[in-house]
């Protein structure tokens, strides 16, 4: 693997934990204007600190991060799609040349295995990791889950593994019952994401429960930007990835900061 390749990967997963809290913003591609992502720059500022990568699309990017920031960005590639319509339809919205000039760590685009566009955004990724791979950028796979499909291991195992075997050098899925089954199929780190909002604590152990079962981290959206205190709730977030700590611990410590606000 050449330096390059090597420099981005260790941007997402810093290697003195070999773990990774990367920060999710790319909703808006499709969901428009997201709860808690009205005015994206305002609720990305205080967050970075506490995020070893954060990922959007090159318009909030462009518009709401300061370029001074030394936040490695994984640029969200894909898309053309909104929730009005058939999600499954995306193409790759950024050219590798744009890509490069926004100095990127990573690309991220969604694949939707078993939808009628399988094969086309499979095609995709492959295609993007051409691209990647010729400029040392590593291509961050996304296991898209259609509206009426299962999550299982299963399911997930199938989506990951052909995810690694087309070349993504890190996979990005849902956290499971079986979940170790989907990390032993697939032989590049996996991260996890989110999901739509749920208690804090259940955040936690959901985080606790990937890591401990094998993910590198997750990378984490509306669990920690519609939080009632999003900096607290990404600082226990990373207790629970970098520090082993547990999803009470981390809890604890949240509502002390409350406490202590209060
Ligand atoms: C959508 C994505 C989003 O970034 C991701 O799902 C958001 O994270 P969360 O589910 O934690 O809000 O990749 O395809």
């Amino acid at each position: 693997m050449d330096w390059g390749m090597q420099h981005r990967l260790a941007n997402i997963i810093p290697p003195n934990s070999g773990r990774a809290v990367m920060l999710a913003v790319d909703h808006g591609y499709f969901l428009g204007p997201t709860s808690g992502l009205e005015e994206p720059g305002k609720t990305v500022a205080p967050l970075l600190p506490y995020a070893d990568s954060l990922m959007l699309t090159r318009g909030v990017l462009r518009q709401c991060v300061d370029p001074a920031s030394r936040i490695p960005v994984v640029l969200r590639v894909s898309g053309g799609t909104s929730i009005l319509t058939e999600l499954s339809n995306e193409d790759i919205t950024v050219s590798i040349e744009d890509a490069v000039r926004l100095n990127v760590s990573a690309l991220a685009l969604s694949i939707f295995v078993g939808t009628e566009n399988e094969r086309r955004t499979l095609a995709n990724l492959a295609k993007l990791v051409d691209l990647g791979e010729h400029y040392g950028i590593p291509v961050l796979a996304v296991t898209a889950v259609g509206k009426d499909m299962a999550r299982d291991a299963r399911y997930l195992s199938l989506c990951c593994r052909i995810a690694a075997e087309l070349g993504a050098r890190i996979v990005k899925t849902y956290y499971c019952e079986g979940f170790e089954e989907v990390v032993g199929g697939c032989p590049v780190p996996l991260v996890i994401a989110g999901g739509k909002k749920i208690e804090e604590r259940a955040a936690l152990q959901l985080a606790h429960d990937a890591v401990s079962r094998g993910a590198v981290g997750v990378d984490m959206g509306r669990n920690i930007f519609q939080s009632s205190n999003p900096v607290g709730m990404i600082r226990a977030v990373r207790q629970v990835v970098h520090e082993n700590r547990t999803p009470d611990e981390a809890f604890r410590f949240l509502t002390g900061l409350r406490g202590a606000a209060a």
